[in-house]
């Protein structure tokens, strides 16, 4: 078969990375890069440390509002996916890059298997949300990665052609743990000892998007009596100083550093006592890594939250924020929810016994 798979984003490339290379024993398999991250930190470097087969194609779209970003994609797409004649388009997750690729493919009749099927936080106010139900609603067959999604495809009326698989991010965190502990010196560069700091990430344009959510954000992170290393994505980096509020960082135990790869994630993550997010994948990565998580979210992992590694933070409540970061503890043992990292073989399977059972 000729499989073209369409990622944009940082997540994505991960997600992809043991799966392409597992198809392309038996497939014609090809990446195809929207460009939605661009920069070398946010895109380049994980081709890099992963190993990922390089893009056969690059659509270099870029930033820009949704409207915009996601119909230069779309443009591109429709092109490409006219020409190149897939039998099929794979799409992960529910970024913008997914749902272009998503309203492209289903418009020429090109089958879709959608990866991450079924995750929703029932926040129709996420980008990501949307993108989620409309790809899920425009794939042909759905990858599930938990229980909980299988259900919330069978809510929608989606109930063929679903299959309860795991999680291919899940895969790789497991496979690459031990080589970003070897490869990344970034504790030692930053002079950090194991448990001996909090990671806060924030980029969830909910969050960057609203003075008031950053601010109430910033304001408490900024109170915790603990060290705090913050990788800052650029958008969140321009949100900062935008909304005036470098100030609370100064004098505050949060350092920030510039977004990492992912062996340097890896081993920050891993190592460190708490974590506190806005991120799906850093919520995942958290679980694999049995560090305890603080979403300011709502959540679509909500196995996370029910086996109690992983705890909803209300940020426009600040003692009970603080109180939660202070005070957040697991009380018991993880059960395995995300599978045991052969999701990426599942898939495989799957595909190649044509979609059948
Ligand atoms: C996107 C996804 C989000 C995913 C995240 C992973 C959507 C709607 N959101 O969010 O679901 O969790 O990727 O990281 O698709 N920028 C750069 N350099 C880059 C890319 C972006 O500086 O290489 C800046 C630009 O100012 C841009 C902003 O970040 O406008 C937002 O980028 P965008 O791709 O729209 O969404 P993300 O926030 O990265």
């Amino acid at each position: 078969m000729k499989i073209l798979s369409v990622v944009g984003a940082r997540p994505q490339f991960i997600k992809t990375s043991l799966l392409s290379r597992k198809l392309r024993e038996d497939h014609d398999e090809h990446i195809i890069h929207t460009g939605q991250h661009y920069d070398h930190r946010l895109s380049q470097t994980f081709f890099e440390e992963l190993n990922i087969p390089s893009p056969s194609f690059n659509l270099k779209v870029g930033s820009g509002t949704h409207g915009y970003q996601t119909a230069e994609m779309l443009k591109k797409l429709e092109a490409l996916f006219v020409e190149q004649e897939p039998d099929l388009v794979i799409i992960y997750g529910d970024t913008n890059s997914t749902l272009a690729a998503a309203l492209a493919a289903s418009k020429l009749h090109i089958p879709i298997a959608h990866i991450e099927a079924g995750m929703r936080n029932f926040d129709r106010k996420k980008p990501e949300e949307i993108n989620r139900i409309l790809a899920g609603h425009a794939a042909n067959y759905h990858f599930a990665p938990t229980k909980t999604a299988v259900q919330n495809l069978n809510n929608e009326g989606i109930k063929d052609n679903i299959w309860l698989v795991g999680d291919t991010q899940f895969d790789v965190l497991l496979k690459y743990k031990g080589i970003a502990e070897e490869k990344s010196n970034i504790t030692e560069e930053l002079a950090l000892e194991k448990g001996g700091y909090y990671i806060l990430t924030i980029h969830k344009s909910k969050n960057t998007d609203s003075a008031r959510n950053l601010e109430d954000i910033i304001k408490t992170v900024s109170k915790v009596d603990f060290p705090i290393i913050f990788p800052v994505h650029p958008r969140t980096r321009k949100c900062i100083e935008n909304y005036g509020l470098m100030h609370y960082l100064e004098g505050s135990k949060i350092r920030l550093i510039e977004p990492q790869g992912f062996y340097n994630f890896t081993k920050l993550l891993a190592n460190s006592k708490k974590i506190i997010t806005d991120s799906g994948g850093v919520q995942k990565e958290a679980y694999a890594y049995k560090v305890p998580c603080i979403t300011m979210r709502k959540t679509e992992w909500v196995e996370t939250v029910e086996e109690g590694w992983n705890i909803i933070a209300d940020i426009h409540d600040e003692p009970s924020f603080l109180g939660t970061i202070n005070n957040f503890e697991p009380q018991h043992p993880q059960k395995k929810f995300l599978g045991e990292g052969d999701t990426y073989l599942k898939i495989t399977q799957i595909i190649n016994n044509g979609f059948s059972e």
